[in-house]
This record gives structure tokens, sequence and C-alpha cells, in this order.
């Protein structure tokens, strides 16, 4: 069976869609004949995204979510499941750094980070699970999580704290799903410094830009690449992780 024939109309939500990775993973599903459902709070983010989606052949059905408010992902699920039947595939990627160190930071910077990056990611896969059991599909998720669920850097505790979280549901979710005799994969993808707009928002744009590194960054595509790899190995195969660096990245 060919990778095409795989992905082709396949239903795919992914989360932090309005950008970056998401984004990114967003088209090179698209291309693969897969229906999207694309998830972000930016309605006008998403608005482009979807017609970018459709000059390419493909169809894409936005759904603004805050990822905080767990009414809103029930909602979002039901609406895909009126529209295509339900999930087939789940890309979590939506996710946040707050300048938040552990001795100093806000309880709101601390909270929105565990919300999003590890609470919603849970709710959300729980969601996709029982999408795909209800109709006995072998669907698969990707977690899109990051060096930082094997590293701590400097004063982003935090943040890496909700990394390791999602790399043990990683493995926690795999262990259920393999008890259950269930065909659903799990997979995750870690990357390190991605040019995105993720150190705009954490840092504010002027200090991102004092802070970008020399070397060449990875691109959102360059995630993406090894995301549709992850959705192109055969039924047998579960990768858990793909850690991934820039080439010149020293830590
Ligand atoms: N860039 C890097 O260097 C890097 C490295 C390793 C891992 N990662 C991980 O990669 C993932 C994607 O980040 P990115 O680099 O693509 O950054 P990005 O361009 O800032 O994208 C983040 C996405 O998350 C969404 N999001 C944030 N808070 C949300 C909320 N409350 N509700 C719904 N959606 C929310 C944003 O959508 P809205 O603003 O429209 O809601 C946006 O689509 C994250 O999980 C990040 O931790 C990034």
């Amino acid at each position: 069976m060919s990778e095409q024939h795989e992905l082709k109309n396949r239903v795919a939500l992914v989360t932090g869609a309005s950008s970056g990775i998401g984004r990114a993973v967003c088209l090179a599903l698209a291309k693969k004949g897969a229906r999207l459902a694309i998830v972000g709070r930016r309605l006008d983010s998403l608005t482009a995204l979807k017609a970018t989606i459709e000059e390419l052949g493909g169809e894409a059905f936005p759904l603004a979510v805050d990822l905080r408010d767990e009414s809103g992902i029930k909602s979002a699920f039901d609406a895909v499941s009126r529209k295509w039947n339900g999930v087939d595939i789940l890309v979590n990627s939506a996710g946040l750094g707050r300048a938040a160190p552990l001795s100093s930071g806000k309880d709101e910077d601390f909270r929105e980070m565990l919300e999003v990056n590890a609470l919603a990611l849970a709710i959300v896969t729980r969601e996709a699970i029982t999408s795909m059991q209800r109709r006995n599909v072998a669907g698969h998720i990707v977690h899109v999580s990051s060096m930082s669920a094997y590293r701590v850097q400097g004063d982003t505790g935090m943040y890496a704290a909700t990394k390791h979280a999602v790399r043990a549901m990683t493995e926690g979710l795999r262990q259920e799903l393999r008890q259950a005799g269930s065909p659903i994969r799990i997979s995750s993808v870690s990357p390190a410094n991605t040019d995105t707009e993720f150190m705009d928002r954490m840092l504010g744009k002027a200090k991102a830009k004092e802070n970008r590194p020399e070397y060449r960054q990875l691109e959102p595509e360059d995630v993406a690449d090894a995301v549709l790899y992850l959705l192109s190995t055969p039924s047998h195969v579960e990768i858990n992780d793909i850690l991934m660096r820039p080439t010149n990245q020293p830590d």
C-alpha cells in the first residue's frame, strides 16, 4: 500500500495549525490527500490556511478553539464527527513557552504552559482515541514534543517539565494501547530550535531577534517531514520518538 494511498481521505486533526510547525504539518498532509481539521485560536490564520489548502486541491475545516477550555475541545470533536465521522490521525502541535523561571515566574505563565502543553494534549488525545475506537479505526497520534523532553536549558525548567510530561504520556499511552490490544499507534517528534513564532511569543519580537541563534535553525517543514515519515510507516512499525536538532546547535 503506497504512502499516498494510506493518507488519502484520512481525517487528520492538527492542533497549533495557525502557525509554525502545525501549519507546515497541515500543508504536508493536505498534499498527500488527507482531510484537515485545523485547530487554533486565530480564526483569521486558520481561514487563510484553509484557502491555501483548497488551492492545493485539499479540504480543510477550521475550528477556532482555546485549548484551555475543555468544552471547546469536545465541541470541536463533535463538529468533526458530524462533518467527517471522526478523526483518524491526530497531530498535537499546539504549545508555548513563557519566560518564567521556576524561582520567580508568574503563576499564570506556569499554568498556561502546563494547561496547553500537557493537560490539553492529554484531553485532545483522549478524545481522538475515543473517536478512533468508536469507529474501529487503526489511527495514529503524533505529539510534537521537544528536545526539552530530554534536557533542561537554563531557566526554562517549567517548559521542560511540560515536555517531560509529554514524553511520559507518550510511553504511558503506548503501554495502555498495547495492553488493550489496540491497533492505534502513538509517536512523537522532539525537535530543538525551529524557526517559528515560538520565540517571538515567548520573549517578545525585539528580544527574540537579539537572541536569535547564529546557526541555521530547523524549518517547520523539516519537522513536518518527520511527522509525515512517522505517519507513513507500515502498521507493524511504531516509531515512538524522533530527536532532531539543527546540525550546528551545540546544546
Ligand atoms: N519553535 C521551536 O523552537 C520548538 C522547538 C521544540 C518544540 N517546539 C514545539 O512545537 C510546537 C509548535 O510550536 P511552534 O514552534 O510551531 O510555535 P508557534 O508558531 O508559536 O505555534 C504555536 C501554536 O500553538 C497554538 N496555541 C498556543 N496556545 C493555544 C491555546 N491556548 N489554544 C489553542 N492553540 C494554542 C497557536 O495557535 P493560536 O495562537 O492561534 O491559538 C499556534 O498555532 C509546540 O508544542 C512547541 O513546544 C517548538
